[in-house]
Parts: structure tokens; C-alpha cells; sequence
């Protein structure tokens, strides 16, 4: 009997409920008309190998993974790609002829949402600024580069881990004192955000912004709110300013891409089916 075979996908995390990638993969598989499925799913840390192996044998093509299981997946993928090395984690995996594929989209989403918020940017302008050293701080330095930064200056809470990942990633690594930052950020084409600072419900962003220049791309990778602290005091010096809720969307085209073969669009119906 013949049987056509409908591509699944979804989300690997635990928890996982307050992923929004469902209700993103839903829209846009809805929107193209492609007959495939995406679903959320709980699995714990010490499940994530066994399940993540046998997914393709249930009809899965890919999944996306998310915490704490991305540094997982990068050990168990047979083929990992350059920059989810660089970065040291994994969002994207494809399953195919009975090998597992892993990918860091979260460069790319960074890099695009960039463009599409502020096109007139020039990456090789000056110096990007960069607040923060965790693995979102990776994927974003590995994004700046790759776009033509020629120097980061990286300021983090507990220097020690800046120190870490300058050693990743080299000479193009400056590492400054977090109290310089205010005093760093004139000399600053390009500043990013890439800690939970100013997210609803944490801490504040409480960094003197006096001295931003206008014109400066700044940054912010928190999306709950969608204006913070920051992209506010920007928007008022006269700087382009790009939300978190961008590199989220983009960030999640090659998966869909890869998985479903249409490249998706991120316009501004997608952000307000994200929002809502
Ligand atoms: P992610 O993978 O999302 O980047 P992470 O690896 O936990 O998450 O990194 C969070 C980043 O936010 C880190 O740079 C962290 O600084 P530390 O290395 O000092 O922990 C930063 N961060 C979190 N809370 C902060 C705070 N209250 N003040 C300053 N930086 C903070």
C-alpha cells in the first residue's frame, strides 16, 4: 500500500512549554500550504541521546533543541558545522541517511535580523561592543566576524568568562571591564546585548547610556519586552536600534528551510503572529 510520507519536526527541550518555535513553524507551514507537523517535546537531559537517535525511524527530518540540551547535541551529531563548533552548541539538527547533522542558526538569525532592522549597517565601521559571555554572546561574536567587524570589545559581569571566550576566538577579542562599559561605548560602531539584562522579571539594565553615539546599530537580544531599557535610551540618542524578537524568527529559517524545502519569510504579519 502506498503511503505518502508527511515530514515532522519540532522542539527538543525540558522544560519546553514556553517555547513560542511551535506556534512560529505552525504559521509558516500553514501559511505555505506544506503538509508536515511541529511539535514541542519535554525530554529529559538524561533521555535527549537515546530519543534524539530514534527520531528519524518516527517520521522526524529534524528538530530544533534548546535547553540544556545544546551542547549535547554537538557530541552526539555525526557532522557538525563550523560555526556550531565555534559557538560550542547546537539548535538545529537534520536527520538524514541515518546520520545526524547539527547546526547553529542563531549566528545567522542574529546577523539577518541586523540587516533587515538597520540595512544601512557597516559591520566594518569600528569596533562592536558586545555585553556578555554566554553562549548567545558566542553565536553573535561568531556573526560579527564573520560579517567584517574588525575588533570586539567584550565586557562581561565576571571577566574570567570573557577571558574564555577571547581565547576561542582571538586576537579580534578585546576584553574591557564591565565598569568601562559606559565609557567604551562612544568608540562602539555597532553594541549588543547578549545577557538577560533588562528581560521582564530580572535585573535591570542599569548602564550609563550617555555616551552612545547617534547613528551606532545597537542591539538587544531580550525580546520580553520587545522595547527594553536599553533600545529605548538608543532610539533617543539618535541610534538605529534592532530587537531581540528578530534574531528569534530568523534564526529559525534554514531549519524550516531544510526540513520542509521553502525558504519562510519573516515580515511583519510573523512578528505579530509571534506576539500575539
Ligand atoms: P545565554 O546562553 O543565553 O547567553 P548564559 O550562558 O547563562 O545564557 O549567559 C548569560 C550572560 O548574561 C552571561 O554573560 C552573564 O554574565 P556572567 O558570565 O557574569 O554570569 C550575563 N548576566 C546574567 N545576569 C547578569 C547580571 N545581573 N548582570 C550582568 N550580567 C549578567
Amino acid at each position: 500500500m502506498s503511503d505518502v510520507k508527511i515530514p515532522l519536526a519540532g522542539v527538543i527541550g525540558c522544560p519546553i512549554s514556553h517555547s513560542r518555535s511551535p506556534i512560529l513553524h505552525g504559521y509558516w507551514l500553514k501559511k505555505y500550504g506544506i503538509a508536515g507537523h511541529y511539535v514541542p517535546m519535554h525530554v529529559e537531559a538524561a533521555d535527549f541521546e537515546v530519543a534524539v537517535r530514534n527520531m528519524h525511524k518516527l517520521g522526524f527530518v529534524g528538530c530544533n533543541v534548546t535547553i540544556p540540551h545544546k551542547i549535547r547535541a554537538i557530541e552526539i551529531a555525526d557532522v557538525v558545522t563550523d560555526r556550531a563548533s565555534m559557538i560550542g552548541a547546537a539548535n538545529t539538527l537534520t536527520f538524514r541517511d541515518g546520520k545526524i547533522y547539527a547546526d547553529n542558526t542563531d549566528g545567522y538569525g542574529f546577523t539577518a535580523s541586523i540587516w533587515q532592522g538597520a540595512p544601512d549597517w557597516q559591520p566594518d565601521a569600528g569596533p562592536a561592543l558586545v555585553l556578555g559571555a554566554g553562549g548567545a554572546a558566542r553565536a553573535v561574536i561568531t556573526a560579527l566576524l564573520d560579517s567584517g567587524v574588525p575588533e570586539i570589545l567584550l565586557a562581561n559581569r565576571t571577566r574570567t568568562n570573557a577571558e574564555a571566550l577571547k581565547n576561542d576566538f582571538g586576537a579580534k577579542i578585546k576584553v574591557i571591564e564591565w565598569v568601562q562599559v559606559a565609557a567604551t561605548l562612544g568608540s562602539a560602531s555597532t553594541v549588543v546585548n547578549t545577557t538577560s539584562l533588562g528581560m521582564t522579571g530580572g535585573p535591570e539594565f542599569k548602564v550609563n547610556l550617555d555616551g552612545l553615539k547617534p547613528k551606532t546599530i545597537v542591539a538587544d537580544i531580550v525580546y520580553t519586552p520587545l522595547r527594553t531599557t536599553l533600545l529605548n535610551e538608543a532610539e533617543k540618542a539618535g541610534c538605529h536600534t534592532v530587537d531581540g524578537l528578530g534574531m528569534l524568527l530568523h534564526q529559525a529559517v534554514p531549519g524550516f528551510e531544510r526540513w520542509f524545502g521553502h525558504r519562510p519569510d519573516v515580515d511583519d504579519e510573523t512578528r505579530r503572529v509571534i506576539l500575539a
